[in-house]
């Protein structure tokens, strides 16, 4: 029986708790968070028997071999080292950490204490992406020149995930005090990702960043409004290839979107995760050199992150996404906050 303990029992929670327990062999032991009310409903909710409001008596009484830490991502970072410390695989939620000096500190305790460490880039669930990938491995599409990316929410707009100005869990991801880097740590983390990995490493980039006027003062009680809203980023990759990134939490119409499209020389696929996870559209160059009709392709489902964490604690194999790749993501990340303050490319 591998036993897991969830520290930060909000929304995201919940996801977690279902995806562990509903697998064989796998128990859900504890929930830690800061606030006792919230904490002692998750764990009735989940039939979960221990609850604490100490992360550190939870790693020393709990007898959990693995933490998911899902709270705010400000706290990503010490509390996956104290986790590690404690000799804990780590299950962590996205962005990995709010800087690359903390989210190198974070591979760095990984790599010494050789225990199994997963970032929940979760977009990676889509078997269409997972076959994609494998295709620009294995050298399907060519040479890629181009890719085109977007993630699109609207709850700045709307009121699909209810009233953002009334849910601290919306607040807090409007606010640098909160421990948000805004929508470019909170959905730019997963597109970054998602476009860049099946193209290769990004030399240099430019990233505009916008934070709109939301209320007098851009003031909420004990929130600032001062996280970013909208991010564009243009990247080229060290094969000399282009791509622009689009993220905004201002898109009426789009409740979560996301769009990519990768162009090789030999084949271009486009993936749209609102239609489908389990769906890729192909245009291959046929023998005669013309673009043949694009052509739907099912992807047979792949395991999910939860799935895979589990699986490498049990093989004792370090699956996708890692903190290595966490970190190589936190490093575009950055990079887009000082090309947005410097207003110029910045190399990587
Ligand atoms: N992978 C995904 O697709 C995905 C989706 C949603 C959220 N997330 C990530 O999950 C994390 C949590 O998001 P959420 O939507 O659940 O937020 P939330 O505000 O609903 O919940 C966060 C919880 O953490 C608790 N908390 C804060 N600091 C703590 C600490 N030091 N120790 C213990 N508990 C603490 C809060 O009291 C709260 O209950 C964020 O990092 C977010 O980026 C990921």
């Amino acid at each position: 029986m591998i036993k897991i303990a969830i520290v930060g029992t909000g929304g995201m929670a919940n996801v977690h708790a279902e995806n562990f327990k509903s697998q064989d062999g796998v128990q859900v032991v504890a929930g830690c968070d800061i606030d006792e009310t919230r904490v002692r409903a998750f764990c009735t909710r989940h039939g979960i028997s221990q609850h604490y409001t100490d992360f550190a008596t939870l790693l020393a009484q709990s007898g959990c071999d693995a933490v998911a830490v899902v709270t705010p991502d400000a706290t990503h970072a010490p509390l996956t080292l104290q986790a590690l410390a404690a000799g804990k695989h780590v299950f962590c939620e996205k962005p990995l950490a709010t800087n690359v000096a903390d989210a190198q500190k974070m591979v760095d305790a990984a790599r010494s204490s050789g225990l199994i460490n997963m970032v929940n880039l979760s977009y990676r669930n889509s078997s269409a992406w997972q076959r994609l990938l494998q295709m620009s491995v294995a050298g399907d599409l060519g040479v890629i020149r181009h890719v085109q990316a977007h993630y699109l929410q609207s709850w700045l707009t709307s009121k699909d995930w209810g009233d953002w100005k009334t849910s601290p869990n919306w607040l807090w991801r409007l606010s640098s005090a909160h421990g948000s880097k805004g929508a470019l740590g909170d959905i730019g983390v997963h597109i970054l990702d998602f476009a860049t990995m099946p193209v290769g490493k990004v030399s240099s980039l430019f990233c505009k960043l916008q934070t709109f006027e939301k209320a007098p003062g851009n003031t909420m009680g004990e929130y600032t409004l001062d996280a970013n809203d909208s991010a564009m980023v243009i990247m080229e990759f060290t094969n000399g290839a282009l791509g622009s990134v689009a993220v905004t939490r201002v898109a009426t119409g789009h409740k979560n979107s996301l769009f990519l499209t990768v162009y090789g020389d030999k084949a271009a696929v486009r993936i749209d995760l609102d239609a489908s996870y389990e769906l890729m559209d192909i245009c291959r160059i046929g023998h005669d050199g013309c673009n043949q009709p694009w052509e739907r392709v099912y992807c047979p489902k792949t395991p999910n992150n939860y799935v895979r964490f589990i699986e490498s604690i049990r093989s004792g194999i370090n699956q996708q996404a890692d903190f290595e790749r966490g970190a190589e993501v936190q490093k575009l990340m950055d990079a887009c906050e000082a090309s947005n303050a410097l207003c110029a490319v910045v190399a990587l």
